[in-house]
């Protein structure tokens, strides 16, 4: 099978809402303003110092082997993705332990890492003890799209992968209550992108539980940044853009698999809601002043994931996403 539907993008501007003024004024003001004020500030900024602290008045002096034996409680585990696993550490509520599945263990003392957002929280490393073991912020809300989605589907996208009902339904409960969430959480999200932006960080948008969604609050909170910003920032001047956006809160890879598992009422529900949920991440990213350069995404899965999709390398995961793409071209920018 030879894919080539991706090369040239071009889609129709159907469907784009007009911004409102007033709302451009008002989000401006708070975009250009000293402190930003989007959901990374409202979190607790928790140094490593005061990790040391609370971890040793309940656990003692030896952190590694304190953590060791935290994650060895499965009870403890909050997610997994392809590189780590993150665990919840109880009694210390504002910090996560992870571990590093592809590096071996070690019981060398835990040791300060640059905190390199001290201002905001993006689940950065706050500590490490230089190989398996990691501390870093807690970051509130659930992740996006079906647990574990690395483990359970990265590969078997593959492999063509059909889903259960049961799993697409619940996709479908999550992005119809995330579609009623109200314009200002996408501005939100897309203020932290644009941010991550002005200092060169990529955005992870492969995996859609790389978005912790906070329920309680509306709020969209990132995690899990890419490791290699430079290696892409030197293709591309704008490395994160509005589409990724859209594909990360729609689960574009997975989400014609989930299309495919659905009754009629199901997809209705996931189409009415996606389309919702594109509308409102195409106004927030118009507002933030994000990219609507399209290839953008599309060279991060090709370049950065080495999905190679344009190629036809991956003719599963080009069929899904090309599914994605022409279920909502109407509406896509
Ligand atoms: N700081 C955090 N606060 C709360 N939960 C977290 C945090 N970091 C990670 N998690 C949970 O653990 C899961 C795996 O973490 P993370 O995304 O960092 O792993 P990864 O292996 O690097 O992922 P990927 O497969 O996307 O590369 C997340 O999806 C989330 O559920
Ligand atoms: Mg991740």
């Amino acid at each position: 099978m030879n894919v080539t539907f991706c090369q040239n993008f071009s889609f129709r501007a159907a469907d784009r809402n007009n911004i409102n003024n007033i709302a451009l004024t008002k989000y401006n003001k708070v975009l250009y303003s000293d402190t930003l004020s989007f959901s990374g500030n409202s979190m607790k900024l928790g140094q490593f110092e005061t990790f040391v602290q609370k971890f040793q008045n309940i656990y003692g002096p030896d952190i590694t082997k304190g953590l060791h034996n935290i994650v060895s409680d499965i009870g403890n585990k909050i997610g997994e993705g392809a590189e780590k696993v993150v665990y919840a550490i109880p009694g210390v509520d504002d910090f996560v332990a992870g571990i590093l599945k592809k590096q071996s263990f070690s019981d060398a003392p835990m040791a300060k890492v640059q905190d390199k957002f001290p201002n905001h929280n993006f689940s950065q490393t706050l500590g490490s003890n230089g190989s398996d073991l990691i501390i870093m912020k807690k970051v509130n809300g659930e992740s996006h799209s079906l647990p574990d989605w690395a483990k359970n589907y990265r590969a078997a996208i593959y492999d063509g992968v059909n889903v259960p009902i049961d799993k697409a339904i619940l996709f479908v409960n999550q992005a119809v209550t995330i579609s009623d969430f109200p314009l200002d959480s996408y501005v939100d999200f897309a203020q932290q992108v644009k941010y991550l932006t002005s200092v060169k960080e990529k955005v992870d948008i492969f995996n859609p539980n790389n978005v912790l969604i906070d329920y309680g609050e509306k709020k969209f909170n990132l995690i899990d940044l890419m490791p290699n910003s430079s290696k892409f920032y030197q293709i591309k001047p704008e490395i994160n853009c509005t589409r990724d956006m859209v594909n990360v809160l729609s689960d574009a890879l997975m989400h014609k698999r989930y299309m495919d598992a659905l009754n009629k009422d199901g997809a209705s529900k996931l189409f009415e809601g996606t389309k919702k949920i594109i509308s409102k991440t195409q106004q927030a990213g118009d507002i933030a002043g994000l990219s609507d350069d399209s290839s953008i995404t599309f060279q991060t899965y090709d370049t950065l994931q080495k999905l190679l999709i344009a190629k036809g390398r991956n003719p599963k995961y080009a069929e899904s996403y090309k599914g994605f793409l022409d279920l909502y071209r109407d509406f896509l920018k």
